[in-house]
């Protein structure tokens, strides 16, 4: 097989670091959801978080095989607080959308560079961002059908912290 190029090297580099930052991200909501007793979102969050370090893996595993070096960088510090629920997981929403468009980027070089072995890797990213932008603004949506209703946020609290582990 090719060996990765200097540029796609350097491109699956940044999204490493871009996973990482996600996962950093939803750490820190997790924290956020915790501090105001919201037990189930905070659960989700971690797994989230745990989910994103995964993803980071596969594509540092994915730079080792192809014979390429890992090289991190810093990520940005998360906002340690969030105005509302709805609006932590409106960035959540939108931060989802930013990795997304790091991904098409990505596939966009491997395309131009005819590096299929990477087009192929990233099919697996591009299919669970269409997952990852449904769930979170999904999730907004009915946060935002629930306002002010303190029962309705306590269900959905609960289901949420429901839960099960995913790649
Ligand atoms: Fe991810
Ligand atoms: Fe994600």
């Amino acid at each position: 097989m090719m060996r990765i190029s200097a540029h796609m090297q350097k491109t699956l580099n940044d999204q490493v670091r871009r996973e990482f930052g996600a996962s950093y991200l939803y750490l820190s909501m997790a924290a956020y959801f915790a501090e105001k007793n919201l037990n189930g979102f905070a659960r989700w969050m971690r797994m989230q978080a745990m989910e994103e370090a995964k993803h980071a893996m596969k594509i540092f595993d994915f730079v080792e095989d192809r014979g390429g070096r890992v090289t991190l960088e810093g990520i940005d510090r998360p906002p340690p607080d969030f105005p509302t629920p709805v609006a932590a997981f409106e960035h959540a929403r939108d931060h989802e959308a930013h990795v997304s468009a790091g991904i098409h980027q990505l596939y966009e070089a491997a395309a131009t560079e005819k590096d299929w072995a990477t087009q192929a890797m990233l099919q697996w990213f591009i299919t669970e961002q269409v997952e990852e932008e449904k769930t979170s603004s999904q999730i907004v949506d009915t946060l935002k059908m629930i306002g002010d209703n303190a029962s309705g946020l306590y269900m959905f609290d609960q289901e949420l912290g429901r839960r099960g582990g995913a790649e």
